[in-house]
């Protein structure tokens, strides 16, 4: 069978690489894609319209793809998944009123509330001025959200109301995240230690995914500006078998089951961002596809079929699929351009040495392939991901592979793990 993936980031890459190692799949397209994926065996980039979704279903027909999967948030958010399922395509993915779990802060939080799923308290304004008044009922710090999406980076932490006011005139008067800061979310500010809930979700049932972390500011030990995450692990050792057991029972199942209710069933990956604290869990944020980086990391240690798992959740067999997961842990880490996530260059040359590191795996996200060489085109260039016997093996061996890349302003932050060694 052949399969499309959506998508040009490192998860991407992992998806499409994993796909192509199922004997049952003949060829995976990626469109975009990345150098990465280019170069991958069995795999080849393609360069289809995104915003026109008939150029993908003309592809589909004429190379026969007989899977699609989504990776990134913003076509699901537009609905491709409707558009080419209701051309008989068979797409892994969320609808377009199910992505509103990401898509809209103000639905996913109202959805919270309405499901009795825990979170922090919040409100949600259409206009500056009210939200203002706002900030005399509340203390600090405290969290502005942009309601729409905004790659991550919709999401300022305030201090003071000095640092909120700034943060509301640049969303609502500067217009710092475009017509996705239309709406806000103020939030409270929750303390505890992070972890990432990934599950693969087909109407009423659920395989959740080995467990991760990832690290989400730029610098060492956590501190700095907020990026799309700087390298993730698996497992998770602070989702212990007792709170593993509540996401799914405070978060996982009344999302799934609320969704039902709303008549926007969910199909695809179901990312639940959680803050954890004293056995207590609450939920920041969902996504609506593979966390990147986490799919790294996570695929990495998945035995089985990546093809069959999302066959069998589109086709409502997913009690039928028995996932293996090796018991090595992995660790990935995220090699960047200088000044990301602010902003940095791109088309530097990079060089790569042959991969002598046992279970590991260089997965592209920004480069791309010109006149035979791999240049760097994003802010997140790679994710050096590796296996070892425990988190702290896995570790070394991913940063021996880092050591395999150099290009100019490269950097990566030394510690990817640390809260899991610790
Ligand atoms: P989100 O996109 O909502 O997950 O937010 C991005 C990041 O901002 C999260 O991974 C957290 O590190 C941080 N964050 C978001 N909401 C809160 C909150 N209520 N309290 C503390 N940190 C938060
Ligand atoms: N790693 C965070 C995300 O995928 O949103």
């Amino acid at each position: 069978m052949k399969v499309l993936i959506i998508g040009s980031g490192g998860r991407e890459h992992a998806l499409a690489w994993k796909c192509a190692q199922d004997d049952i799949v003949k060829h995976v397209f990626v469109c975009p894609g990345n150098a990465g994926t280019y170069l991958e065996d069995k795999v080849s980039n393609v360069d289809l319209n995104l915003n026109e979704f008939s150029s993908i279903e003309k592809f589909c027909l004429e190379e026969k793809v007989e899977l699609v999967i989504i990776g990134p948030e913003q076509p699901l958010v537009d609905g491709l998944t409707d558009f080419l399922q209701s051309k008989n395509i068979k797409t892994f993915g969320p609808s377009k009123n199910a992505a509103q779990l990401e898509g809209s802060k103000t639905f996913s939080k109202d959805f919270f509330v309405k499901y009795n799923i825990p979170t922090a308290k919040y409100k949600s304004f259409d206009n500056f001025e009210s939200s203002l008044e706002y900030l005399h009922e509340i203390s600090f710090p405290t969290v502005v959200k942009a309601d729409g999406l905004a790659a991550g980076k919709g999401v300022i932490i305030c201090q003071n109301s000095e640092e909120a006011i700034k943060a509301l005139d640049s969303i609502f008067n500067d217009k710092a995240f475009g017509t996705a800061g239309n709406r806000v979310v103020i939030e409270e500010f929750l303390e505890g230690e992070e972890a990432s809930f990934i599950a693969v979700v087909s109407k009423d049932k659920i395989i959740p995914l080995a467990t991760s972390q990832d690290h989400k500011a730029v610098g060492d030990g956590d501190v700095g500006l907020n990026t799309g995450g700087m390298g993730a692990y698996s497992p998770a050792p602070i989702v212990t078998e007792e709170i593993h057991k509540k996401i799914l029972n405070e978060v996982m199942y009344p999302t799934m089951n609320g969704l039902i209710n709303e008549g926007s069933p969910y199909l695809g990956f179901l990312y639940a961002g959680l803050m954890i604290k004293d056995n207590e869990i609450k939920v920041l944020e969902f996504n609506c596809r593979f966390g990147d980086p986490e799919t790294q990391p996570i695929l990495l240690r998945l035995n089985s079929s990546l093809v069959e798992l999302c066959k069998a959740a589109i086709d409502d067999e997913l009690d039928t699929y028995s996932i293996q997961w090796t018991e090595k842990h992995s660790c990935g880490v995220v090699i960047a351009s200088e000044g990301y996530p602010e902003d940095y260059e791109s088309n530097k040359k990079v060089s790569i040495k042959e991969n002598n590191i046992k279970d590991s795996k260089l997965f592209h996200a920004g480069t791309k392939y010109e006149n035979e060489m791999v240049l760097t085109s994003g802010g997140r260039v790679f994710c050096a991901t590796a296996l070892g016997s425990d988190l702290k093996d896995a570790q070394k061996n991913a940063y021996n592979l880092v050591n395999n890349v150099e290009f100019d302003g490269a950097f990566f932050r030394k510690d990817i793990g640390f809260k899991g060694i610790k």
